[in-house]
Parts: structure tokens; sequence; C-alpha cells
């Protein structure tokens, strides 16, 4: 994982304990083409929730309960938001979770504090995670821009080790770039 200077403009790359590159080729397997088709649903289906809606609040609610009820093995979906210089929690589904995370602490705060999203396949050997959920082993977190401007992180937590791999990175951002460009007022 590299550091990088937090107001560098936000690169959507993600880092995980082995870094990935976007050119990388993806295998092209009936697991892959299943995730893929997933994603390409998960963002029409999205689209339909959102559609004539711009309540932040309840939109994110809704994307979290999309999220939590279609992606197969995740124990938890939801968003932490930024507020100064640290996240505080918001709508998810899961089980009750910390409340602030300080930028640079968990995974959270550090693809955060790096503006990157950042997978980890075990938790347990990740310094520094916050376990919320005992039944959690593997974790994503997925920043969201409004622009150039870091508004919070999508986090998603699995029991499996090893659940997330490039194709959830690249469908999730996606999905966040989509639900992001829908919100018309986005708060200060
Ligand atoms: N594990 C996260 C904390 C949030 S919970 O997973 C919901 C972290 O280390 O930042």
């Amino acid at each position: 994982m590299t550091s990088r200077p937090a107001k560098k403009k936000p690169a959507r790359k993600t880092t995980a304990a082995k870094k990935t590159s976007k050119k990388k080729a993806v295998k092209a397997s009936p697991e892959t083409n299943h995730k893929g088709q997933l994603y390409a649903s998960l963002v029409v289906q999205l689209l339909s929730l959102l559609k004539g809606e711009h309540d932040f609040i309840a939109n994110a609610a809704n994307f979290s309960a999309l999220l939590f009820n279609s992606l197969p093995n995740v124990n938890w979906a939801g968003f932490y938001f930024l507020q100064g210089d640290e996240l505080v929690l918001g709508p998810f589904q899961g089980n009750p979770a910390c409340v602030r995370i300080p930028l640079g602490q968990g995974v959270c705060g550090v693809a955060a504090q790096q503006l990157e999203t950042i997978i980890v396949p075990n938790v347990h050997e990740f310094p520094g995670h916050i376990a919320c959920d005992v039944a959690s082993n593997s974790e994503i977190v997925v920043p969201l821009f409004d622009g150039e401007r870091l508004l919070g992180v999508l986090d998603l937590d699995s029991p499996l080790i090893g659940r997330f791999d490039d194709q959830d990175a690249e469908g999730l951002n996606e999905l966040t770039t989509v639900f992001v460009a829908h919100e018309e007022r986005l708060g200060p």
C-alpha cells in the first residue's frame, strides 16, 4: 500500500494486500462473467431506485439495502460520511457499527485518507482494522467523490476470506459514481 497526499486529485484505483492494476486482464470465467452481469444488473436496479428521488439519506439507505440483499456473502454494507477529519456512520444494513472513524484509522479511515479503494482479503491481517462485527473476515472500502471532493466511503464486509476482488472494486466504483452523479443536493 502506498501513501499519497490527501489533496492529490482522486484516482480511481484500488489498493489491496497485493496492488492491482486496472489494465490487468480479467480472466473470462463463468464466475467473472456472472459477477459482471450482477453488477450490470445492480446499476439498472440502482437507477430505478433513485429515479425521481433526491433525498441523499433516503437514497443512500436504499443503495445499502440493494447491495446487502443482492451481493452474496456480505454481512455489512453501508456508508461513512466525511465530517471534518473523521468519518461518521451513515445508512447501512447489518449489525450496529462504530459511529466515528478518524481519517487514517481502520480500513475505512485509510481508504478515505489515501483516496483509494482498498480490498482487504483478511481483515485480521490489516493493521488497525476496526472490528465492528466479529463475523467479518474480509472487506472492501470504496471512497465516494463529488468531483474531487471526498464525501465519504462505501464499506462492505464479508464472513468469507478473500470475498472481494477487482471486479467488485470496479462494480462498486461504478455504482457509487452513478449514485453520486444522481444527487443534486450534496450539502456543503
Ligand atoms: N472494519 C471497518 C470499520 C467499519 S465496520 O466494518 C462496519 C474499518 O476497519 O474501518
